[in-house]
């Protein structure tokens, strides 16, 4: 059983350990690795039988929905299903071409073919993927959401958001959830998560693993940076992996109802469930772990 927590006030019981199936947008789209069809079939499916009930995905992240829609369509009461809108995409020869456009039109056409490829009459969270509060409210579109939700297409509303834009749509209170990047190697939104989390916002924080840490197959150098500026190495105790110690921190804020760890890896997604059935770090590895990422941050 994968520790669950309540997703705010939309009354959710989200895994803690949720799945963001970015990884899954197949070919032509963009990045090194591909994964294929039979691969994304037996993952999703892989994830539901591990009891994780919470999975992300996005009109402009490939072949994502689709795949969600026709290999676990059919398990569709065993998982709460968060989408995102606002992307305007092109398919190129080789290429994703990705946008974002706030205009009523292309969140209703967003919706409607997210709701066809997933193959499902409603989905639990739609979440503007970006915007700002001002834009967002100037051109109506916090109103059709909250149209969309009043009509049952969409259980509750949220925004995918980071600074600079986070902290004005937090101030409208009108969200039910929030998305928000967060790990030990990248902690600057952890006071706003605060923030949004005791507004009664379910937080979902994403980037919750560190993008793999320094052991990752594709490697961050930025990440990898803070990690050994900060001497977090001398912090992992021997039966932990690096991967195992950033995903615990994130799982240790207070706020984070769910985290939707990428991977397309099946050794790391029976990591990640050990890791996650450990729970959050002991209190104090946290603060020293903190303290030595904030000098680094602001030295
Ligand atoms: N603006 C937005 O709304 C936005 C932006 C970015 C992402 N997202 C969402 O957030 C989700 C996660 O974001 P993310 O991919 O940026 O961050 P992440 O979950 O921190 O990192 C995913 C990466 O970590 C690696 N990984 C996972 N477990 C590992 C382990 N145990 N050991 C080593 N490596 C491991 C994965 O590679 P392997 O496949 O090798 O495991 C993958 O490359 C996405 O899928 C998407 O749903 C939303």
């Amino acid at each position: 059983m994968v520790n669950r927590r309540i997703l705010g006030n939309t009354g959710l019981a989200v895994t803690q350990l949720g799945y963001g199936s970015m990884g899954l947008r197949g070919p032509r789209t963009w990045g090194v690795r591909v994964v294929n069809d039979h691969d994304a079939e037996r993952f999703l499916n892989a994830v539901l039988d591990a009891g994780i009930n919470f999975i992300d995905t996005s009109p402009d992240y490939g072949a994502s929905e689709e795949r969600i829609g026709r290999f676990i369509g059919s398990r569709r009461r065993e998982f709460y299903l968060a989408t995102k809108c606002g992307c305007v995409y092109t398919q190129r020869e080789d290429h994703l071409e990705l946008d974002h456009v706030w205009k009523p039109d292309v969140i209703r056409r967003n919706l409607e073919t997210s709701l066809q490829r997933l193959r499902t009459d409603y989905v639990d969270v739609l979440q503007f993927h970006g915007g700002d509060a001002e834009t967002l409210q100037r051109e109506g579109l916090i109103d059709l959401l909250t149209n969309l939700r009043d009509q049952g297409l969409v259980r509750f509303i949220g925004a995918s958001s980071s600074l600079p834009n986070l902290p004005a749509l937090i101030e409208l209170g009108v969200f039910d959830t929030f998305q928000i990047p967060y790990s030990c190697l990248a902690p600057q939104h952890h006071d706003l998560i605060c923030r949004a989390g005791e507004s009664g916002a379910g937080i979902i924080l994403r980037g919750g693993i560190g993008q793999g840490g320094p052991d990752a197959e594709i490697q961050r150098p930025a990440l990898n940076e803070v990690w050994e500026k900060a001497r977090l190495e001398e912090l992992r105790p021997n039966d932990m992996t690096a991967a195992e110690l950033i995903l615990r921190y994130t799982l240790s804020h207070l706020h984070c109802h769910t985290t939707i760890v990428g991977t397309c890896n099946f050794a790391h997604l029976a990591e990640n469930l050990k890791a996650a059935a450990r729970g959050p770090l002991p209190v104090e590895l946290v603060s020293e772990i903190t303290a030595r990422v904030a000098k680094v941050m602001c030295p």
